[in-house]
């Protein structure tokens, strides 16, 4: 049975995506588990990220979400080992108001299609939107775990006591076993007093949760998902590449 995982920050830009497709990538192919990798972004990045053009892809998450097409319809077989991919493009942002309109207790087309293909994967991941939306919500109400990528600033900290209290708010309501399985440190410079700063705060709160191994700022990160490749393939000794399967090692034992 896969453990479900979600990658989810309500802010932008801190590295859900890149963690969520990097982990995927790393997993699948150097740990020989079967990866699923759902993209619930509407931008789609995790999606060009493992090289599928966007303009061409017909079926998306978003068939799924509103029971237009089986889950078994959508899921595409990325060029990457053990590792599967269901789409996400523009179309998705339209989900968000047809979620709201779905009264509690009526078809819940996702949870669904999700137990439908549970036992066919070792791992499900999800990476999230930038909001607290629907979206969000119904990700972590069908995930085991929820994995929080962060950048070491000043409102990373506020922004952390928010998605707490989502995530509790969601476990009182849909999801009683969620579990936080840790907070990513990423785009990290330890030369920087600030990020430091935000570190030992952290520490003092979090201890627990933070991975062991932070992910450093590198230009060969940033430039992967531009060649449609996971950072294990694209600079596979590179400094990212090895942080992260650390990080996904460590992931692994959590959940
Ligand atoms: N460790 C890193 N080093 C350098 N650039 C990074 C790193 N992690 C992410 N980026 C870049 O930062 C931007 C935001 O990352 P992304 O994963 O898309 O964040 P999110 O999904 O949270 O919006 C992207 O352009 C990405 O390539
Ligand atoms: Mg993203």
């Amino acid at each position: 049975m896969a453990k479900i995982v979600s990658f989810s920050n309500q802010k932008g830009g801190v590295g859900k995506t890149t963690s969520c497709v990097n982990i995927a990538a790393q997993i699948a192919g150097k740990h020989g588990k079967k990866v699923l990798l759902i993209d619930m972004d509407p931008q789609g990045n995790a999606t060009s990220g493992l090289g599928l053009p966007k303009s061409k892809i017909k079926k998306t998450i978003y068939d799924v979400i509103i029971g237009r097409n089986d889950i078994n319809e959508v899921i595409i077989k990325t060029k990457f080992k053990n590792l599967h991919v269901v789409p996400a493009n523009i179309e998705l942002a339209g989900a968000e108001p047809e979620l709201y309109d779905m009264e509690e207790g009526s078809a819940n087309f996702t949870k669904l299609a999700i137990e439908s293909i549970k036992d066919e994967y070792d791992y499900i991941f999800i990476d999230c939107p930038p909001s607290l939306g629907m979206l969000t919500v119904k990700a972590l109400s069908i995930s085991d775990g929820v994995v929080i990528p962060m950048q070491c600033e000043f409102y990373s900290l506020e922004g952390i006591s928010q998605l707490q209290n989502t995530i509790k708010r969601i476990k009182q309501l849909y999801n009683p076993g969620l579990q936080i399985v840790g907070i990513l440190l990423t785009m990290y410079n330890g030369r920087l007093t600030l990020t430091n700063q935000v570190v030992a705060e952290l520490r003092k709160y979090y201890a627990d949760k933070l991975f062991k191994v932070p992910i450093s700022r590198t230009v060969r990160l940033s430039e992967a998902p531009g060649y449609g490749e996971p950072i294990c393939y694209h600079d596979p000794y590179g400094k990212g590449s090895l942080e992260y399967a650390a990080v996904a090692k460590e992931l692994m034992l959590r959940i």
